[in-house]
Protein backbone atom coordinates (compact mmCIF):
# COMPACT_ATOMS: atom_id res chain seq x y z
CA UNK A 1 0.00 0.00 0.00
CA UNK A 2 1.62 3.53 -1.27
CA UNK A 3 1.91 5.79 2.13
CA UNK A 4 3.07 9.86 2.08
CA UNK A 5 6.25 10.75 3.25
CA UNK A 6 4.26 12.12 6.31
CA UNK A 7 2.55 8.33 6.41
CA UNK A 8 6.07 6.52 6.66
CA UNK A 9 7.21 9.02 9.31
CA UNK A 10 4.37 8.21 11.62
CA UNK A 11 4.87 4.26 10.69
CA UNK A 12 8.19 4.27 11.93
CA UNK A 13 7.53 6.48 15.04
CA UNK A 14 8.67 9.30 14.56
CA UNK A 15 4.81 10.89 16.10
CA UNK A 16 5.34 8.31 18.95
CA UNK A 17 4.17 5.06 19.75
CA UNK A 18 0.28 5.41 20.23
CA UNK A 19 0.09 6.59 16.16
CA UNK A 20 2.76 4.10 15.07
CA UNK A 21 1.01 1.11 16.44
CA UNK A 22 -2.05 2.86 15.09
CA UNK A 23 -0.76 3.00 11.29
CA UNK A 24 1.38 -0.22 11.65
CA UNK A 25 -2.60 -1.86 12.11
CA UNK A 26 -3.97 0.25 9.37
CA UNK A 27 -0.96 -0.73 7.31
CA UNK A 28 -1.56 -4.80 7.85
CA UNK A 29 -5.58 -4.20 6.52
CA UNK A 30 -4.27 -2.61 3.72
CA UNK A 31 -2.25 -5.34 2.82
CA UNK A 32 -4.40 -7.57 3.64
CA UNK A 33 -7.37 -6.31 1.85
CA UNK A 34 -4.92 -5.01 -1.08
CA UNK A 35 -5.88 -1.51 -0.29
CA UNK A 36 -3.95 1.38 -2.67
CA UNK A 37 -3.31 4.21 -0.44
CA UNK A 38 -4.85 5.59 2.69
CA UNK A 39 -7.66 8.45 2.33
CA UNK A 40 -9.03 10.74 4.68
CA UNK A 41 -12.25 9.95 6.96
CA UNK A 42 -15.29 12.48 8.35
CA UNK A 43 -16.12 10.27 11.77
CA UNK A 44 -15.16 6.69 13.75
CA UNK A 45 -17.10 4.73 15.60
CA UNK A 46 -15.81 2.71 18.18
CA UNK A 47 -16.71 -0.56 19.18
CA UNK A 48 -14.77 -2.34 21.83
CA UNK A 49 -16.05 -0.72 24.52
CA UNK A 50 -17.84 -3.50 27.30
CA UNK A 51 -16.06 -4.63 30.13
CA UNK A 52 -18.03 -8.20 29.15
CA UNK A 53 -16.17 -7.90 25.90
CA UNK A 54 -13.12 -6.64 25.58
CA UNK A 55 -11.80 -7.95 29.71
CA UNK A 56 -8.56 -6.87 31.73
CA UNK A 57 -6.78 -7.45 28.02
CA UNK A 58 -8.61 -4.97 26.30
CA UNK A 59 -8.54 -2.56 29.65
CA UNK A 60 -5.24 -2.96 29.20
CA UNK A 61 -4.25 -2.38 25.70
CA UNK A 62 -6.37 0.75 26.25
CA UNK A 63 -4.57 2.31 28.87
CA UNK A 64 -1.61 2.12 26.82
CA UNK A 65 -2.53 4.53 24.65
CA UNK A 66 -2.30 7.99 24.58
CA UNK A 67 -2.83 11.24 22.24
CA UNK A 68 -6.33 12.61 20.49
CA UNK A 69 -8.20 11.47 18.05
CA UNK A 70 -8.14 13.01 14.27
CA UNK A 71 -11.60 13.55 13.65
CA UNK A 72 -14.91 13.04 15.18
CA UNK A 73 -15.36 9.55 16.85
CA UNK A 74 -18.27 7.99 19.07
CA UNK A 75 -17.89 5.43 21.37
CA UNK A 76 -20.34 2.28 21.02
CA UNK A 77 -22.46 0.91 24.23
CA UNK A 78 -21.15 0.05 26.89
CA UNK A 79 -21.70 -3.13 29.87
CA UNK A 80 -23.73 -1.09 31.80
CA UNK A 81 -25.79 2.10 32.44
CA UNK A 82 -24.10 4.73 34.26
CA UNK A 83 -26.74 5.50 36.24
CA UNK A 84 -28.68 2.34 36.72
CA UNK A 85 -25.98 -0.45 37.03
CA UNK A 86 -26.92 -1.50 40.60
CA UNK A 87 -30.75 -2.50 39.26
CA UNK A 88 -29.03 -4.36 36.28
CA UNK A 89 -27.57 -6.55 39.65
CA UNK A 90 -23.86 -5.08 38.08
CA UNK A 91 -21.12 -6.29 40.54
CA UNK A 92 -19.17 -3.33 41.97
CA UNK A 93 -16.09 -4.86 40.43
CA UNK A 94 -17.51 -4.82 36.97
CA UNK A 95 -18.38 -0.75 37.71
CA UNK A 96 -15.28 -0.25 38.35
CA UNK A 97 -13.59 -1.73 35.17
CA UNK A 98 -15.98 -0.63 33.16
CA UNK A 99 -15.65 3.10 34.97
CA UNK A 100 -11.72 2.90 33.60
CA UNK A 101 -12.44 1.76 29.88
CA UNK A 102 -14.84 4.30 29.90
CA UNK A 103 -12.28 6.89 30.71
CA UNK A 104 -9.28 5.47 28.50
CA UNK A 105 -11.46 6.43 25.54
CA UNK A 106 -12.49 9.68 26.97
CA UNK A 107 -8.81 10.62 27.21
CA UNK A 108 -8.54 10.13 23.75
CA UNK A 109 -10.87 12.19 22.63
CA UNK A 110 -13.73 9.71 21.77
CA UNK A 111 -16.93 10.83 23.05
CA UNK A 112 -18.95 8.80 25.40
CA UNK A 113 -22.46 8.55 23.46
CA UNK A 114 -22.33 4.86 24.59
CA UNK A 115 -24.50 3.87 21.74
CA UNK A 116 -25.39 1.89 18.82
CA UNK A 117 -27.22 3.77 16.73
CA UNK A 118 -24.77 6.83 16.18
CA UNK A 119 -26.60 8.45 13.06
CA UNK A 120 -29.57 9.36 15.59
CA UNK A 121 -27.16 11.70 16.57
CA UNK A 122 -25.40 13.15 13.33
CA UNK A 123 -25.94 11.30 10.42
CA UNK A 124 -22.95 11.83 8.15
CA UNK A 125 -23.98 12.84 4.49
CA UNK A 126 -24.18 11.13 0.97
CA UNK A 127 -20.26 9.96 0.04
CA UNK A 128 -18.83 10.79 3.20
CA UNK A 129 -16.18 8.07 4.01
CA UNK A 130 -15.91 6.78 7.90
CA UNK A 131 -14.46 4.26 9.72
CA UNK A 132 -17.38 2.51 11.92
CA UNK A 133 -17.14 -0.75 13.80
CA UNK A 134 -20.75 -1.27 14.83
CA UNK A 135 -22.03 -3.55 12.10
CA UNK A 136 -25.86 -2.24 12.50
CA UNK A 137 -24.35 1.43 11.98
CA UNK A 138 -22.10 0.32 9.36
CA UNK A 139 -24.76 -0.88 7.14
CA UNK A 140 -26.92 1.79 8.03
CA UNK A 141 -25.07 4.65 7.13
CA UNK A 142 -23.45 2.44 3.83
CA UNK A 143 -27.50 1.72 2.88
CA UNK A 144 -29.64 4.41 4.28
CA UNK A 145 -27.38 7.41 3.97
CA UNK A 146 -25.50 6.87 0.99
CA UNK A 147 -21.70 7.22 3.29
CA UNK A 148 -18.68 5.00 2.66
CA UNK A 149 -17.57 2.11 5.48
CA UNK A 150 -15.79 -0.63 5.85
CA UNK A 151 -17.30 -3.01 8.81
CA UNK A 152 -13.92 -2.16 11.11
CA UNK A 153 -12.74 -4.56 13.56
CA UNK A 154 -12.33 -2.53 17.01
CA UNK A 155 -9.14 -1.81 16.75
CA UNK A 156 -9.17 -0.82 12.83
CA UNK A 157 -11.78 2.33 13.62
CA UNK A 158 -9.52 3.31 16.73
CA UNK A 159 -6.48 3.31 14.80
CA UNK A 160 -8.46 5.61 11.92
CA UNK A 161 -9.82 7.25 14.48
CA UNK A 162 -6.06 8.36 15.86
CA UNK A 163 -4.67 8.37 12.58
CA UNK A 164 -7.96 10.12 10.72
CA UNK A 165 -7.41 7.95 7.64
CA UNK A 166 -8.24 4.16 6.35
CA UNK A 167 -7.31 2.07 4.13
CA UNK A 168 -9.31 2.35 0.64
CA UNK A 169 -10.93 -0.99 -0.30
CA UNK A 170 -14.21 -2.69 -0.22
CA UNK A 171 -17.13 -0.56 0.84
CA UNK A 172 -15.01 2.87 -0.33
CA UNK A 173 -14.99 2.51 -3.74
CA UNK A 174 -18.28 2.99 -6.30
CA UNK A 175 -17.55 0.00 -8.28
CA UNK A 176 -18.16 -2.66 -5.20
CA UNK A 177 -21.45 -1.38 -4.06
CA UNK A 178 -23.59 -2.63 -6.93
CA UNK A 179 -26.41 -4.78 -6.04
CA UNK A 180 -25.20 -8.63 -6.75
CA UNK A 181 -28.75 -10.34 -5.96
CA UNK A 182 -32.32 -9.44 -5.79
CA UNK A 183 -34.96 -10.02 -3.18
CA UNK A 184 -38.71 -9.70 -3.91
CA UNK A 185 -41.02 -9.87 -1.29
CA UNK A 186 -44.23 -9.65 -2.63
CA UNK A 187 -46.51 -8.82 0.85
CA UNK A 188 -46.29 -5.74 3.08
CA UNK A 189 -44.76 -6.76 6.22
CA UNK A 190 -44.85 -5.35 9.66
CA UNK A 191 -42.30 -2.99 11.28
CA UNK A 192 -40.52 -5.92 13.21
CA UNK A 193 -41.01 -8.75 10.43
CA UNK A 194 -38.37 -7.06 7.95
CA UNK A 195 -35.85 -7.53 10.54
CA UNK A 196 -37.12 -11.21 10.82
CA UNK A 197 -36.60 -10.67 7.11
CA UNK A 198 -32.99 -9.81 7.72
CA UNK A 199 -32.54 -12.33 9.83
CA UNK A 200 -33.83 -15.43 7.85
CA UNK A 201 -31.84 -14.17 4.80
CA UNK A 202 -28.28 -13.47 6.17
CA UNK A 203 -27.26 -16.86 6.08
CA UNK A 204 -28.16 -17.15 2.62
CA UNK A 205 -26.90 -14.01 1.37
CA UNK A 206 -23.87 -14.14 3.63
CA UNK A 207 -21.37 -11.34 2.26
CA UNK A 208 -23.19 -9.70 -0.76
CA UNK A 209 -24.89 -6.76 -1.68
CA UNK A 210 -28.95 -7.48 -1.77
CA UNK A 211 -31.44 -5.13 -3.89
CA UNK A 212 -35.33 -5.19 -2.67
CA UNK A 213 -38.02 -5.08 -4.31
CA UNK A 214 -40.82 -4.10 -1.42
CA UNK A 215 -44.78 -3.78 -1.66
CA UNK A 216 -44.25 0.03 0.59
CA UNK A 217 -41.44 2.93 1.60
CA UNK A 218 -39.77 1.85 4.92
CA UNK A 219 -39.40 4.01 7.45
CA UNK A 220 -35.97 4.79 9.20
CA UNK A 221 -36.56 2.22 12.30
CA UNK A 222 -37.73 -0.85 9.61
CA UNK A 223 -34.34 -0.19 7.42
CA UNK A 224 -32.59 -0.27 10.57
CA UNK A 225 -33.93 -3.41 11.84
CA UNK A 226 -33.66 -4.91 8.79
CA UNK A 227 -30.23 -3.87 7.95
CA UNK A 228 -29.18 -4.65 11.72
CA UNK A 229 -30.12 -8.39 11.67
CA UNK A 230 -29.03 -8.78 7.90
CA UNK A 231 -25.67 -8.05 8.91
CA UNK A 232 -25.77 -10.10 12.26
CA UNK A 233 -26.58 -13.15 10.45
CA UNK A 234 -24.53 -12.53 7.00
CA UNK A 235 -21.74 -9.83 7.75
CA UNK A 236 -24.05 -8.03 5.21
CA UNK A 237 -22.44 -4.55 4.82
CA UNK A 238 -24.76 -3.16 1.84
CA UNK A 239 -28.49 -3.35 0.90
CA UNK A 240 -30.08 -1.17 -1.80
CA UNK A 241 -34.10 -0.47 -1.94
CA UNK A 242 -35.89 0.04 -5.49
CA UNK A 243 -37.08 3.21 -5.54
CA UNK A 244 -35.67 4.45 -2.21
CA UNK A 245 -32.11 4.11 -0.81
CA UNK A 246 -29.94 6.50 -2.59
CA UNK A 247 -27.17 4.74 -4.74
CA UNK A 248 -29.83 2.07 -6.36
CA UNK A 249 -29.90 4.86 -9.77
CA UNK A 250 -26.34 4.24 -10.06
CA UNK A 251 -26.02 0.03 -10.42
CA UNK A 252 -27.64 -1.74 -12.98
CA UNK A 253 -30.06 -4.68 -11.85
CA UNK A 254 -28.91 -8.00 -10.77
CA UNK A 255 -30.29 -11.16 -12.93
CA UNK A 256 -30.59 -13.46 -9.52
CA UNK A 257 -33.82 -13.20 -7.96
CA UNK A 258 -34.98 -14.77 -4.53
CA UNK A 259 -39.01 -14.77 -3.43
CA UNK A 260 -39.72 -14.26 -0.35
CA UNK A 261 -43.02 -15.98 1.82
CA UNK A 262 -44.83 -14.14 4.50
CA UNK A 263 -45.15 -17.67 6.24
CA UNK A 264 -41.41 -18.18 6.73
CA UNK A 265 -41.23 -14.47 8.45
CA UNK A 266 -44.50 -15.70 10.75
CA UNK A 267 -42.94 -18.67 12.14
CA UNK A 268 -39.82 -17.34 12.53
CA UNK A 269 -41.95 -15.28 15.11
CA UNK A 270 -43.99 -17.43 16.84
CA UNK A 271 -43.14 -17.69 20.61
CA UNK A 272 -43.89 -19.35 23.73
CA UNK A 273 -43.65 -18.79 27.47
CA UNK A 274 -40.54 -16.62 28.48
CA UNK A 275 -38.95 -15.43 32.11
CA UNK A 276 -37.92 -11.41 30.79
CA UNK A 277 -38.47 -8.97 27.68
CA UNK A 278 -35.74 -6.90 26.13
CA UNK A 279 -36.41 -4.46 23.58
CA UNK A 280 -34.00 -2.36 22.03
CA UNK A 281 -31.36 -4.22 19.74
CA UNK A 282 -30.41 -1.54 18.22
CA UNK A 283 -31.20 1.05 20.73
CA UNK A 284 -34.99 2.38 20.52
CA UNK A 285 -35.15 5.49 18.19
CA UNK A 286 -37.74 8.28 19.70
CA UNK A 287 -40.38 7.15 17.37
CA UNK A 288 -40.12 3.45 18.52
CA UNK A 289 -39.87 4.38 22.58
CA UNK A 290 -43.31 6.43 21.70
CA UNK A 291 -44.84 3.04 20.73
CA UNK A 292 -43.66 1.29 23.68
CA UNK A 293 -44.98 4.02 25.96
CA UNK A 294 -48.38 3.70 23.77
CA UNK A 295 -48.56 0.46 24.51
CA UNK A 296 -47.86 0.90 27.96
CA UNK A 297 -50.42 3.43 28.34
CA UNK A 298 -52.40 2.86 31.95
CA UNK A 299 -50.96 -0.87 32.41
CA UNK A 300 -48.68 -2.84 34.43
CA UNK A 301 -46.32 -5.14 33.96
CA UNK A 302 -46.93 -8.93 34.67
CA UNK A 303 -43.02 -9.83 33.23
CA UNK A 304 -39.95 -8.42 33.59
CA UNK A 305 -39.75 -5.47 30.72
CA UNK A 306 -35.92 -3.82 30.05
CA UNK A 307 -36.13 -1.35 27.04
CA UNK A 308 -32.63 -0.13 25.66
CA UNK A 309 -32.04 2.88 24.55
CA UNK A 310 -29.31 5.46 24.03
CA UNK A 311 -29.05 8.52 26.44
CA UNK A 312 -28.94 11.18 24.18
CA UNK A 313 -32.63 10.08 22.75
CA UNK A 314 -33.82 10.05 26.67
CA UNK A 315 -32.67 13.14 27.31
CA UNK A 316 -34.80 14.33 24.30
CA UNK A 317 -37.79 12.52 25.30
CA UNK A 318 -38.63 12.28 29.26
CA UNK A 319 -42.25 12.32 29.59
CA UNK A 320 -42.03 9.37 27.21
CA UNK A 321 -40.06 7.84 29.48
CA UNK A 322 -41.85 8.63 32.74
CA UNK A 323 -44.95 7.46 30.80
CA UNK A 324 -43.34 3.84 29.80
CA UNK A 325 -41.84 3.67 33.38
CA UNK A 326 -45.20 3.88 35.15
CA UNK A 327 -45.79 0.41 34.59
CA UNK A 328 -42.93 -0.93 36.00
CA UNK A 329 -40.95 -1.31 33.21
CA UNK A 330 -37.18 -0.08 33.64
CA UNK A 331 -35.32 2.24 30.32
CA UNK A 332 -31.61 2.03 30.96
CA UNK A 333 -29.17 3.63 28.39
CA UNK A 334 -25.49 3.27 27.40
CA UNK A 335 -25.93 -0.68 27.27
CA UNK A 336 -27.77 -3.22 25.73
CA UNK A 337 -28.84 -7.13 26.81
CA UNK A 338 -25.97 -8.26 24.56
CA UNK A 339 -23.01 -7.04 25.84
CA UNK A 340 -23.69 -6.41 29.41
CA UNK A 341 -24.41 -8.75 32.04
CA UNK A 342 -28.15 -8.32 32.16
CA UNK A 343 -29.33 -11.48 31.35
CA UNK A 344 -27.20 -13.30 33.31
CA UNK A 345 -30.07 -13.64 35.99
CA UNK A 346 -32.45 -15.27 33.33
CA UNK A 347 -33.17 -18.46 31.55
CA UNK A 348 -35.30 -17.23 28.70
CA UNK A 349 -36.02 -13.55 27.03
CA UNK A 350 -38.39 -12.67 24.11
CA UNK A 351 -37.16 -9.58 21.85
CA UNK A 352 -38.55 -7.69 18.83
CA UNK A 353 -34.65 -8.29 17.27
CA UNK A 354 -33.37 -10.06 14.59
CA UNK A 355 -29.94 -9.16 15.53
CA UNK A 356 -30.76 -9.87 19.25
CA UNK A 357 -32.43 -13.57 18.20
CA UNK A 358 -28.85 -14.05 17.00
CA UNK A 359 -26.35 -12.99 19.51
CA UNK A 360 -28.44 -13.59 22.74
CA UNK A 361 -27.54 -17.30 22.56
CA UNK A 362 -23.84 -17.28 22.00
CA UNK A 363 -22.86 -14.47 23.98
CA UNK A 364 -25.36 -14.64 26.91
CA UNK A 365 -26.08 -18.07 27.25
CA UNK A 366 -29.56 -17.94 27.40
CA UNK A 367 -32.87 -19.19 25.30
CA UNK A 368 -34.07 -16.38 23.02
CA UNK A 369 -37.69 -16.15 20.96
CA UNK A 370 -38.41 -13.12 18.94
CA UNK A 371 -42.09 -11.32 17.97
CA UNK A 372 -43.13 -7.76 17.12
CA UNK A 373 -42.55 -5.05 19.68
CA UNK A 374 -46.23 -4.88 20.03
CA UNK A 375 -46.75 -8.33 21.00
CA UNK A 376 -43.45 -8.35 23.20
CA UNK A 377 -45.51 -5.43 25.32
CA UNK A 378 -48.59 -7.24 25.37
CA UNK A 379 -46.46 -10.43 26.75
CA UNK A 380 -45.26 -8.19 29.48
CA UNK A 381 -48.73 -7.00 30.89
CA UNK A 382 -50.47 -10.14 30.73
CA UNK A 383 -52.21 -9.97 28.17
CA UNK A 384 -50.86 -12.65 25.77
FE1 LIG B 1 -26.75 -2.34 19.85
FE2 LIG B 1 -26.34 -4.16 21.66
FE3 LIG B 1 -27.82 -4.71 19.59
S1 LIG B 1 -24.85 -2.77 20.89
S2 LIG B 1 -27.07 -3.42 17.96
S3 LIG B 1 -28.27 -3.18 21.16
S4 LIG B 1 -26.24 -6.01 20.42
Amino acid sequence: MYLTKEEERIYEGEFGETLEKAMRILVSLGEIYEASHLIPISSAHISGASYKTIGDAGLLYLSSLSGKVKVKSTLNPVGMDRERWREMKISNEFYEKQKEIIECYKKLGIEDVCSCTPYYLQKPKYGDHLAWSESNAVIYANSVLGARTNREGAPGALASALIGKTPFYGMHKEEERAPEVQIVVKEELEEEEYGALGHLLGETLRDSIPVFSFKKRLNEDEMKKLGASLAATGAVQLFHIKGQTPEISLHPEPKERIEIEREDIEKLMEFSEVEVIALGCPHLSERELYRVAELLEGKKIKKELWVCTSRFIKNGCRDVIKKIERSGAKVICDTCMVVSPLLENYDSVLVESGKALKYVPSMCKVDVQMTTLENCVKYAVGEL
